[in-house]
């Protein structure tokens, strides 16, 4: 133990000085890291809850709203009947659809989707991980699922609200005798559906870039380490110049002269450069010089 401990004053002062710098500048930068990824994943999930209340408000308004309108309409317009159905306007979830594809080819990143088992729209098939997320719903008895997952090689943050069949979404989810004109039209379903009622059938998902979001953090936690670690690198690099110049150094001086006296070159005297310790040092060792060098003066 003895041997690895530094025998310089210099280094007993810096080194303990650079190594609470290391320890501060880790502790600080995993710290950084950390408030980072907590601040992307809260902001995701806001941005997550806001895009998802969109969506619901829509499929209400849709619902609620544009479709006994429209309805209504229909039965007094010429040449229709209500039985007519505008894809477009009266259904909830062409409706909420047509909105995510607009959300997702102006914001690439940020995806909105909308999956089932037996799609009306191919597009809509869930992905492997898609799937895996809706299963594992069903599994655990849940409607909701947050999570980071791995999608085409990258990291994703997800968040999915699973989708439960009512009767009313089997006008158009179970057979496709059942089916609107205008969604046999439209789509031309090769399958019925076949939803059942109360069942989980798919989920609305939302899934956000995450790598990106991790390298910006690892980044930060990096740069503000260092930053600390810098501080004291510069703290213990100051220390050791300031204790050169004024303790070290003229201490070495000093030891070098007395080396002299002790030959018996009594004759060079000993200048005195500071007014601190070390000067009243100096200023001892002086006096010394003058007493010795009297003394052999009277003893030639
Ligand atoms: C009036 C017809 C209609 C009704 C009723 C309806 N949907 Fe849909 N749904 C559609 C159409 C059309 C699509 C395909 C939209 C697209 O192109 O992405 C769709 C798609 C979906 C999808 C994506 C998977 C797929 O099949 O393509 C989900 C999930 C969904 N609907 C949920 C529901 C739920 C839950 C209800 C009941 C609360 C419901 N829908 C009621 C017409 C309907």
């Amino acid at each position: 133990m003895k041997g690895i401990l530094p025998k310089s004053i210099r280094w007993k002062i810096g080194l303990p000085i650079l190594l609470f710098g290391v320890v501060a500048g880790l502790g600080t930068g995993f710290y950084t890291y950390k408030t980072e990824v907590d601040n992307a994943v809260y902001i995701t999930e806001e941005r997550v809850k806001v895009a998802i209340t969109f969506s619901d408000s829509s499929r209400e308004y849709v619902r609620g709203t544009l479709r006994p309108l429209i309805f209504d309409l229909l039965g007094r317009a010429k040449g229709c009947v209500q039985e007519d159905f505008i894809l477009e306007a009266q259904s909830s979830s062409f409706f909420t659809a047509s909105i995510f594809n607009m959300v997702n080819e102006k914001t690439p990143d940020f995806r909105l989707r909308q999956v089932a088992y037996n799609p009306i729209n191919p597009k809509n098939r869930p992905t492997p991980e898609e799937a895996h997320i809706i299963n594992f719903m069903r599994a655990n008895n849940q409607k909701e699922y947050v999570g980071v997952v791995e999608m085409n090689g990258q990291r994703h943050f997800v968040h999915a609200f699973g989708k439960v069949a009512d009767a009313g979404c089997m006008r158009c989810h179970s057979t496709r005798e059942a089916m609107p004109k205008s969604l046999i039209a439209k789509y031309n379903p090769q399958y019925d559906p076949n939803w059942k009622v109360g069942e989980l059938v798919g989920a609305v998902m939302v899934s956000v870039p995450f790598e990106a979001i991790i390298l910006k953090a690892q980044l930060d936690g990096l740069l503000s380490g260092l930053a600390v670690f810098s501080v004291f690198l510069l703290m213990s690099l100051f220390v050791v110049v300031a204790l050169n110049i004024l303790v070290f150094k003229p201490v070495e001086e000093l030891q070098r002269k007395a080396e002299e006296i002790a030959k018996g070159n009594v004759d060079e005297p000993i200048e005195v450069k500071s007014q601190d310790e070390i000067g009243k040092l100096a200023e001892s060792f002086e006096r010394m010089r003058v007493s010795i060098k009297k003394v052999m003066d009277l003893l030639k």
